[in-house]
């Protein structure tokens, strides 16, 4: 490992897994590169000390009345966040630069945890903001004032097919809003528009993939914008589930065919209803493929776990399926048992299944998941869209479609060469791999625009 006095990088993040495991991740190649990190975290869902002990932890007071990791935090309990850590984290800031023999050089953050960029300004160190979603969505969802003054926000149901002006190839149906809370989307909608004050932009994606939404994004924001992903094959071997990861299922992977189990799993905080959950599970039994099925705890309302499915649907599946609690992830999408990804095409997991050239099909929950599955079918074309209400028949043929049709294999062929083409950015001289360089170059030489 390299000294660790380059410099000091507080990393902000916010407390859901989708967010902390992309910031632990660059804190992992940002300590490889030299810098020692110090992690400010909430008291709620807070990253395990013990699992990163080569980072300083910071326990900032979120003030939140709950602390348990089935509550989502929603948009007040943002402000509420924000307000609450600023002072804890001012005062560390104040007292690193009377008494640190390694200086504080930058502060890296969240989008969602926009206090961090008050205090920088304050303390007069760079403020380098960590996009955790894809750059199709930022692109997206900077849209949204424009559509609102223009009328075409709220849309008319007839409209959900239509394109969007301007926002070509998302459908109204694509966008990260929801009609019946213009609100919500309005108060994110302004700590997105802060970005312009900040040094950088950090997107945990590769210029390849996302090229035209890159392009834009650095036409539109006049400071440096460093596209390092995918973390997950950046910064391969880290521990980052809040959850317990039911490794034995790689046991069980171990006895299938190459390529003929689908993954199904949600990411962390969508959920379901017994309906939803009892038709997936017909569509998983009839589809005759083998499955590794993840239903978290809590996800189904007004269930603890799996009691809703019917009375002995074990043995309906026998040994053909799996159902775990969590898996470990990224491990399972590596496997070569694994053929495809029902997903609700979170950007963690979109990620992890390209860089496995693993092919997707889309069932997008909310907000920028919703972007990510459009791009997914119809810009990469190497997901099926599976979306709307979730019935058994349509389940079982999407299934098939993936995992046995020449639709499907179509689909794994563009996902192989989109994995040859991440890997490759990763590698010396790779977009990504250069990006990363220049970001570890700006820090060190200070050159980010003054805040
Ligand atoms: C949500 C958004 O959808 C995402 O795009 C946004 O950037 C963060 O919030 P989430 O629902 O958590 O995220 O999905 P995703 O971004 O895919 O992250 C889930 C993470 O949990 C992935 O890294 C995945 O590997 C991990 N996971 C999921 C497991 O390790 N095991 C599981 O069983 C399920």
């Amino acid at each position: 490992m390299k000294n660790q006095r380059l410099g000091r990088l507080v990393l902000a993040i916010f407390p859901l897994q989708g967010h902390t495991t992309p910031m632990l991740q660059l804190g992992n190649v940002l300590h490889f590169k030299g810098f020692a990190i110090t992690i400010a975290h909430t008291r709620f869902n807070p990253p395990n000390p013990s699992k990163h002990p080569h980072f300083n932890f910071l326990l900032l007071s979120d003030n939140l009345p709950y602390s348990d990791t089935s509550t989502t935090p929603t948009i007040y309990d943002i402000e509420g966040i924000n307000r609450s850590c600023h002072a804890p984290l001012q005062e560390f800031l104040e007292l690193q630069s009377q008494t640190a023999d390694v200086p504080v050089v930058g502060i890296i953050f969240d989008s969602i945890m926009y206090f961090a960029a008050t205090v920088a300004h304050h303390i007069k160190i760079p403020r380098l903001v960590l996009m955790t979603s894809s750059a199709g969505f930022e692109q997206t969802f900077r849209a949204i004032p424009r559509l609102l003054e223009e009328g075409s926000l709220p849309f008319q149901d007839s409209m959900l097919h239509e394109l969007v002006p301007d926002l070509s190839p998302l459908r109204f149906k694509d966008l990260p809003v929801s009609n019946n809370n213009m609100n919500e989307t309005l108060k994110l909608n302004d700590i997105a528009s802060n970005m312009k004050t900040f040094s950088a932009i950090i997107l945990n994606t590769i210029d390849c993939l996302e090229q035209s939404s890159m392009l834009q994004i650095r036409q539109h924001y006049n400071v440096p914008v460093f596209g390092i992903g995918p973390l997950c094959k950046v910064a391969p071997t880290l521990f980052t589930s809040f959850l317990e990861e039911e490794t034995s299922c790689i046991g069980w992977l171990n006895n299938q065919r190459a390529k003929s189990v689908i993954y199904v799993s949600k990411g962390s905080l969508a959920t379901s209803d017994e309906n939803e959950l009892t038709e997936i599970f017909w569509g998983l039994a009839n589809s005759d493929q083998p499955f590794l099925w993840v239903v978290r705890p809590g996800s189904v309302s007004g269930s603890e776990w799996t009691e809703v499915l019917p009375k002995g649907f074990k043995e309906v599946i026998g040994e053909r399926g799996l159902v775990v609690k969590w898996a470990p992830q990224k491990e399972v999408l590596a496997h070569s048992a694994v053929g495809g990804f029902w997903s609700h095409c979170g950007w963690n997991s979109t990620m992890e299944s390209l860089s496995e050239g693993v092919p997707m099909i889309s069932s997008p929950q909310f907000f920028d998941q919703k972007v990510t599955a459009r791009y997914l079918t119809y810009v990469w074309k190497v997901g099926i869209e599976l979306d709307g209400v979730l019935e058994r028949g349509d389940i079982e043929r999407s299934i098939r479609r993936l995992m046995t049709g020449m639709e499907g294999d179509e689909m794994r062929h563009r996902a192989n060469e989109l994995k040859q083409l991440i890997d490759d950015s990763i590698l010396e001289g790779g977009s990504s791999y250069n990006s990363l360089n220049d970001l570890t170059e700006c820090l060190l030489a200070k050159n980010l625009p003054e805040p």
